[in-house]
């Protein structure tokens, strides 16, 4: 961890220089308060950029979705500022809002917040640069001849990481690849049409495995030890058939020198189902044995709001956000990213009818209960 400071402080100088119908969580068990095995990580004088951003003592990614249409607004600027040391882009370095024709660049939108994130001495993470959700990848790649594509996927993968060359720690190289209820790849668009950018098959990763040895050879080439991720949702409970699939894939990958580094957790969860706390931390135990990282990288904790929210349901909800909290902690992850900051802005009450009040700032940028749990553990 002192690592990760240290080259945070250093990258920091340097610088200045849908379809989530699954219930994520359907094993309901008694909440586990486990306390965490290590001492925090204290060094006796932090790094200045902890003590001038109100960081976190233990040197953790802390982080939040943002949209840079946002950063006009003072409190939205203020609240992820004041309370976290890291962002990611929400949207808008996917696919067809960097590449929006093909050879034609455009990252002034993802490059206000990113220079906004560079100015306040805040990590970035990178999101994304494969993801298969229809509107956001570009008509022109979807042109079902795999080579080409594949040419297509490796150019721009150059293009953005270069662009982004020492500003980001770690990249999503590839997001949601696997078909829910683990029929295999996902080579079906969300319409059900047989087709995806991933794969014509559902075996067949090979654009995907192409696209990590891109990232690696284009960070080696810039000297720039960003970190390449595969991610996903509901994949982190060790026994879910989709998390099952999903390990034995990357697992396939390192036995083969795939070039990856660790993989992500999204942790979008619905509050009304306890997580299964013991499979998860056995999740992690496993890719740690294989010598890849674990990241929470999407967390939010949605609720029925349908009759507003009761102080028993935020505080269940704070219990879970503390828990996932218990885990980076105990386990030695660095990144604890929340898909957005506020309620005013979540991409959930869009998506799951009924659902909303998922992140740890309520619409008026009061923090919750949960942001009070999760902080107490990391100042
Ligand atoms: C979502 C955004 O939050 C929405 O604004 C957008 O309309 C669709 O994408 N998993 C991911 C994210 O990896 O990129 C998704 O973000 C949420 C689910």
């Amino acid at each position: 961890m002192k690592k990760l400071i240290i080259i945070s402080l250093l990258l920091s100088l340097y610088i200045s220089c849908d379809s989530f119908n699954i219930l994520i969580n359907d094993v309901e068990e008694p909440l586990q308060t486990t306390e965490p095995e290590t001492e925090p990580d204290q060094d006796e004088n932090p790094p200045a950029y902890i003590e001038d951003h109100n960081r976190n003592s233990r040197g953790i990614y802390f982080g939040a979705a943002v949209n840079p249409d946002y950063l006009t607004e003072s409190l939205y600027k203020s609240t992820l500022t004041d309370n976290f040391n890291t962002i990611v882009i929400e949207n808008d370095m996917k696919f067809s809002y960097l590449q929006p024709s093909e050879g034609n660049f455009n990252f002034s939108k993802a490059d206000t917040a990113v220079d906004y994130a560079v100015e306040t001495g805040m990590s970035i993470r990178g999101h994304v640069l494969l993801w298969h959700n229809d509107h956001q990848i570009p008509n022109w790649l979807k042109s079902k001849n795999y080579s080409k594509m594949q040419n297509q996927i490796e150019t721009h993968i150059e293009n953005v990481m270069t662009h982004y060359s020492g500003k980001i720690y770690a990249w999503d190289v590839a997001n949601e690849i696997f078909l829910d209820n683990a029929q295999g790849l996902r080579n079906r668009n969300l319409s059900g049409e047989e087709y995806s950018v991933w794969a014509n098959s559902n075996t067949d990763d090979s654009v995907i495995r192409a696209a990590f040895y891109k990232a690696d050879e284009v960070r080696k080439d810039l000297e720039d030890d960003v970190k390449l991720f595969l991610c996903d949702y509901s994949n982190e409970t060790l026994g879910h058939a989709k998390a099952d699939l999903f390990y034995s894939y990357v697992e396939s990958w390192v036995n083969d020198g795939v070039p990856i580094d660790g993989v992500g957790f999204q942790m979008h969860l619905d509050g009304r189902y306890t997580p299964d706390y013991s499979n998860i931390r056995a999740n992690i135990d496993r890719y740690h044995a294989l010598g890849l990282e674990v990241q929470f990288t999407e967390i939010d904790i949605r609720m029925d709001v349908s009759d507003g929210l009761s102080d028993d349901e935020l505080n269940i909800q704070a219990d879970i956000y503390e828990e996932l909290m218990n885990i980076v902690i105990e386990k030695d992850l660095d990144t604890y990213i929340t898909w957005g900051i506020t309620d005013k802005y979540s991409w959930i009450p869009y998506t799951f009818s009924g659902m909303g009040g998922a992140l740890m700032f309520d619409e008026e940028y009061t923090p919750k209960k949960c942001f009070d749990k999760v902080i107490t553990l990391i100042e």
